[in-house]
C-alpha cells in the first residue's frame, strides 16, 4: 500500500468555521474521514497540521525519505516560506501543493507560491475536492518518482 501524507498549514484547523464564503462549510476533519473510506484498499493515508512553520518542516523530513508522497496546503507559508520551499526539495517524496482556493482568483500577494518550484505540481480552487485530486496526481506519477 502506498502511503500518502496530508500536511496542512496555519488557520486550515479552522475549517468549516473560517471564512465559509471562501473555505466552505465542512470541517476537515468530516471530509478527512471520507477520503480515508475511499482510498481505505489503496492508500494509507495520514493527516497532520500545525500552525508553526517548524513542525511543518519536521514532519517533511520524517515522511520524506520513506512514504510516497505528501499533499501540502501550506495555506499561507505557500506565500511567504523559503524554509518549506527548502525542506520540499531536501526530501525524496514527492510534494503535490494544493489549495482549496483559487488563489489566482484572489489577492496579488496570493498569485506567487515560494513552494511551486520545489513541488512535482499544484492543484487549486477545486474547494476541499483538491486533495483527492493531489492524491490522484501522486498515484498516477511514473514509478520512479513515486
Ligand atoms: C489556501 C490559500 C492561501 O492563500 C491561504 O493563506 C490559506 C488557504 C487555500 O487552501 O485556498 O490559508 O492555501
Amino acid at each position: 500500500m502506498k502511503k500518502i501524507l496530508i500536511l496542512n498549514g496555519p488557520n486550515l484547523n479552522l475549517l468549516g468555521k473560517r471564512e465559509p464564503g471562501i473555505y466552505g462549510a465542512r470541517g476537515f476533519e468530516d471530509y478527512y474521514e471520507e477520503l480515508r473510506a475511499r482510498y481505505a484498499e489503496k492508500v494509507e493515508l495520514d493527516y497532520f497540521q500545525s500552525n508553526i512553520e517548524g513542525e511543518l518542516i519536521n514532519k517533511i523530513h520524517e515522511v520524506g525519505f520513506s512514504w510516497d508522497g505528501i499533499v501540502l496546503n501550506a495555506g499561507a507559508y505557500t506565500h511567504t516560506s523559503i524554509a518549506l520551499q527548502d525542506a520540499i526539495r531536501g526530501v525524496k517524496t514527492p510534494v503535490v501543493e494544493v489549495h482549496i482556493s483559487n488563489v489566482h482568483q484572489r489577492e496579488e500577494f496570493r498569485h506567487h507560491s515560494m513552494i511551486s518550484c520545489a513541488c512535482v505540481g499544484v492543484i487549486c480552487g477545486f474547494g476541499l475536492d483538491s486533495y483527492r485530486l493531489g492524491i490522484e496526481a501522486l498515484l498516477n506519477l511514473p514509478a520512479s518518482t513515486l
